[in-house]
Formats: structure tokens, sequence, C-alpha cells
């Protein structure tokens, strides 16, 4: 069994979807602390009733916005004196349609909450984890970053570049204490998918060997091993999650 216990976490993304998955299997798991993080107050406020206020702070956060990561950590640190685990779910499918549509406004949007807002969260994590010698990452991308899916050029090209940022920050932080991995779903039902058109659900699915989509919990669990101190010699990897879509 895997044990949290006097584990702090943050999630970002985590009112929903597989965010709030990662965030209900950390505290069944023992963790004493988790800070939800997200953009939807009104959720956050029905996640706080849900799961009760001892165990879970919510701090409204913009990910794309490095200040108010800066104080997603800083509230974390004040609640409960560290920050052990950092799980990266925030994302958004962003505009669909071919590569030629897209505005620059709407390639900038995409690219500051899926890649700017990874790496504010860790650059904001990075000097208690160091502190702590002590830090598990794990960073939601995709199985779109690693071989692409049409009609979802930019979200693919998001979730490429946190992969790579992945691999590399961890090679950074490989001696401190701190393992930094990412997750590549194929197609989870959550309400992510609600503005994908039937045909691109279609095409996805049809990449799966299981010939279904997977669950949130199912993401969840990959993700406890990863944030747990069982995880202890691996670090930059990209784990799928797939339903054996994934060659590599
Ligand atoms: N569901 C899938 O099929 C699937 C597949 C592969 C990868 N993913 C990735 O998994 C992660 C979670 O996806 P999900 O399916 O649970 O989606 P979801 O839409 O259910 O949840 C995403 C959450 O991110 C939050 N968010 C969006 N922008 C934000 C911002 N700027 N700052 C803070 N929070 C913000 C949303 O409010 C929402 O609560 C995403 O990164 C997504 O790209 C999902």
């Amino acid at each position: 069994m895997t044990d949290m216990k006097d584990r702090v976490a943050i999630v970002t993304g985590g009112v929903k979807g597989i965010g709030l998955a990662c965030v209900k299997r950390l505290l069944a798991a023992g963790a004493q602390g988790v800070v939800i993080a997200d953009i939807d107050e009104d959720r956050g406020q029905s996640c706080l009733k849900e799961l009760g206020e001892d165990s879970v702070l919510f701090q409204k956060t913009n990910v794309g916005d490095l200040q108010q990561c800066q104080s997603l950590v800083q509230a974390t640190v004040d609640r409960w004196g560290r920050v052990d685990i950092l799980v990266n779910s925030a994302g958004s499918v962003g505009e669909k349609g071919p590569m030629t549509s897209h505005s620059p406004e709407a390639l900038d949007h995409i690219w500051k909450v899926n890649v700017l807002g990874t790496y504010f969260t860790c650059q904001a994590c990075h000097p208690h984890m160091k502190d702590q010698g002590y830090g598990r990452i794990v960073n939601i991308a995709s199985i779109a970053g690693k071989e692409g899916n049409p009609g979802l050029v930019p979200y693919s090209m998001t979730k490429a570049a946190v992969i790579g940022f992945t691999k590399a920050f961890s090679k950074e932080v490989a001696e401190e204490g701190i393992l930094v991995n990412s997750v590549a779903p194929a197609v989870i039902e959550t309400e992510i998918l609600d503005g994908v058109s039937d045909d691109v659900i279609s095409y996805m699915v049809s990449k799966i060997p299981m010939g279904r989509v997977g669950q949130p919990e199912e993401v969840a669990e990959l993700v406890l091993f990863l944030a747990s101190e069982q995880l202890s010699f691996s670090t930059g990897f990209c784990y799928d999650i797939s339903g054996g879509r994934a060659t590599y």
C-alpha cells in the first residue's frame, strides 16, 4: 500500500477530472494536506465542502501567471510547512481545427496554460523541495504530445513541450532528491472532451487497442505511484496510460 502519511501535495486543475481523482487518491492514501489550485472558484468551494477543510485547501490560481503560482506555493507552506508533491493537471484543449486556422492569441493562451503553467509551478516549488531534499513532480502530458492528433495541433504541441520540459528539468534536479516524471494518457472520460467533436474522439478511441476510453481514477493510480517515496530510481520519463495505444 502506498503510504502518503505526512506528505503535502499541490494538485493544479484539481477541482474536476483527472486532477480531482488525484486529489481523492492522495487523500485516501493518507496525505496530510492537499492544496487544490484551479481557476474555477465555484468548483473549488464545492470540493472543500465535499472533502472537508481539515486536509484540503483551495487556492484560486491561474497557473499561467508566475506570481499566482508563487502565492500558491507560499499558501501551501504557510498552512503545512512543506510541499512534497506537485501534480500538474491544469490544462486546456484550446482551439480545434486545422493548423492554419489558429490565431496567435489562441496559441498564446494554450501555451501559457499547458506549458508555462507547468513551468511556473515547478519554478515556485523547486526552492522548497530542494531545501527539503525531497520532491515528487508529476506532469500530466498526453499521448497527443507523443504521437500528435490531427485537429489538435496546438494541444499536441504543448503536450510535447511538457514531455521535453520534464526530461530536461528532471536532469537538473536529479541529485536533489526531486524526481520529475510525466504521464501520457490517451482518451480519458472527463469534461475536457465536451468541446471535442465526435469524429476526433472516434479517431482517438480507434487507436486504442483496449477499445475504450480510460477513467480518471485509472490515471490517478499511476500518478499516486509516481508521487510516492516508492518511486526511487526513475526520473524524466513519460509513463504511458493509453490502453495500449503508445508503442514507446
Ligand atoms: N481527458 C483526457 O482525455 C486527457 C487525455 C490526455 C491528457 N489529459 C490532460 O490531463 C489534464 C487534466 O485533464 P482533464 O481531462 O481532467 O480536464 P478537465 O477539463 O476536466 O480539468 C482541467 C482543469 O484545469 C483547470 N484549468 C484550466 N485552465 C487553468 C488555468 N489557467 N489555471 C488553473 N487551472 C486551470 C480547469 O478549470 C479544470 O478544472 C490536462 O492537462 C489534460 O490536457 C487529458
